[in-house]
């Protein structure tokens, strides 16, 4: 594993996607500060200085990003098994890849490349933010409130790099994904509308495509 740090960037995600040739599988890229971060959606990122993870990495393993919607989904269950595995209670994960607290975001990620080549997964984890000014469709959490304590972001960095890389190299990564979904699944069982489409969700298929009633959504965003 590879971690290049930078006090401040435009966004992480674009370093990868200018850079990916010249860097190994698995290099980490973090920021202090993003100026211009990127959501989902052609929506920006807002988060301030120090106080958050704002990170990407670079997948060039042809076996792993061929695959990407299980690297997508994958990363989301792999932060939500971490927040578990730290104390955070009520973790789920909605489709595509948020991760959810009590019914609030506390994690968005961004995936980007070109299929032939790379895949650039962007991950904001918000960590020691108190307050949320402004507009935000969905309301945000962070660990630090739903632990109720201040967490040191440099150590809990390197676990949860660690924590990725490990397990997305392991045999079992698309089956435990699928499980540790099923068993966080946040749309499960709510009435949903997407792309002219409005019905109750089953659940994802093994493909981690979404099942609406019987239609599948292979992409997407559920508001
Ligand atoms: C979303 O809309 O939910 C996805 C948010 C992804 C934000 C992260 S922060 C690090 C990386 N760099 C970016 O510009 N975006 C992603």
């Amino acid at each position: 594993m590879k971690i290049i740090h930078f006090e401040e960037i435009s966004s992480t995600n674009k370093y990868i996607k200018e850079n990916y040739d010249s860097l190994e599988n698995f290099t980490f890229v973090v920021a202090d500060y993003q100026s211009d971060g990127k959501g989902r959606e052609n929506r920006s990122w807002i988060s301030p200085s120090n106080e958050n993870l704002l990170f990407s990495f670079l997948i060039k393993d042809k076996k792993l990003f061929q695959d990407y919607k299980a690297l997508s989904i994958g990363t989301a269950t792999l932060v939500g098994r971490f927040l578990e595995f730290i104390g955070i209670e009520n973790v789920m994960i909605k489709w595509p890849n948020d991760v959810y607290v009590n019914d609030k975001k506390i994690c968005g990620i961004l995936l980007e490349g070109n299929i032939e080549k790379y895949i650039a997964l962007g991950v904001g984890l918000n960590v020691n933010q108190a307050t949320f000014k402004g507009e935000y469709r969905v309301t945000p959490t962070s660990i630090r409130k739903e632990l109720g304590k201040d967490i040191d972001v440099e150590s809990l960095k390197v676990l949860l790099f660690e924590f990725i890389m490990k397990h997305m190299n392991q045999k079992g990564f698309k089956s435990h994904t699928l499980k540790f979904y099923q068993k966080h699944d946040y749309l499960l069982g709510k009435t949903v509308s997407i792309s002219n489409i409005t019905g109750k969700v089953q659940g994802i298929t093994e493909n981690f495509d979404l099942l609406i009633d019987d239609k599948i959504i292979s992409s997407g965003e559920i508001n």
